[in-house]
């Protein structure tokens, strides 16, 4: 198991394997797959189930990170380039990794985090079409060995997600910049999505976001028991494997 609020954080036993290292879950999806709610919702079940949880966003998990992804995602910054984007998404990773989510994976609890490297893989690597080589090298450099245990990704297809993103964005458009890039844009990030669950079956799981919320929340519920399950101190946080990239 990994470990509950009224474990001691500071020692590792067989009780509490992850005492020291945490479990890191991410989630990820097209704008408008429904991936925000399900973070929350598993975050709600997890803490009420006793688990230490820290839940945190990309791009914008710590206060500096919020000042970039105001740059990011401001409709009006339309000149900004792919490759600036990328280093932008970096940016806030790398400090988000070294200020909030490093700590709170060395004091052993469950990470979640909404949207990590698996997005830029897919947005900048697949979708701007930078490669996904140029965003590996970066990650090398930004997240200090930190890769998911396990992703789940809420998948749908484009149309429905796009139709979603646009409703909330009629209401709301502060955040609106990368949302709105043409449907061809979105599909070559789905592409890149299905690519990496090709590659990394194991940590990269496809979760149909189709039907209603509860439904799609039992999905996640059914992959996430499991891995807790299985857990065990051999699934390190940092020995992920980067040769199936
Ligand atoms: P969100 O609205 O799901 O928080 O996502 C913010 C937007 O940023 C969304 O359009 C996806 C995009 N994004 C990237 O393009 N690359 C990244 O690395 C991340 C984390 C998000």
């Amino acid at each position: 198991m990994i470990s509950k609020r009224s474990c001691t954080m500071s020692t590792t036993s067989a009780a509490n394997p992850f005492a020291s290292q945490g479990l890191f879950i991410t989630f990820e999806g097209l704008d408008g797959s429904g991936k925000s709610t399900q973070a929350r919702v598993l975050a709600d079940r997890l803490r009420k189930e006793g688990y230490a949880i820290y839940e945190t966003v990309e791009p914008g998990g710590t206060p500096i990170g919020q000042q970039i992804r105001r740059i990011l995602l401001d409709p009006a910054n339309q000149e900004l380039g792919a490759i600036p984007e990328l280093l932008l998404m970096f940016a806030s990773r790398a400090q988000n990794v070294e200020q909030a989510i490093l700590p709170a994976l060395e004091e052993g609890k469950i990470v979640i985090a909404d949207r990590f490297t698996d997005s830029t893989i897919a947005y900048q690597g697949s979708g701007r079409g930078l490669g996904w080589e140029v965003v590996l090298e970066l990650e090398r450099i930004a997240c200090q060995g930190i890769r998911p245990n396990l992703t789940l990704c809420i998948d749908v297809d484009t149309e429905t997600a796009l139709n979603r993103a646009r409703a909330r964005n009629n209401t709301n458009r502060q955040e609106a910049r990368i949302d709105e890039q043409a449907a061809e844009f979105h599909q070559k990030v789905r592409e890149g999505y299905l690519e990496l669950a090709r590659r990394e079956p194991e940590r990269f799981r496809l979760i149909d976001g189709s039907g209603n919320e509860q439904s799609t929340a039992v999905k996640v519920w059914d992959v996430v028991q499991a891995v807790l399950r299985d857990a065990s101190p051999a699934r390190s946080v940092s020995s992920s494997p980067s040769s199936n990239r």
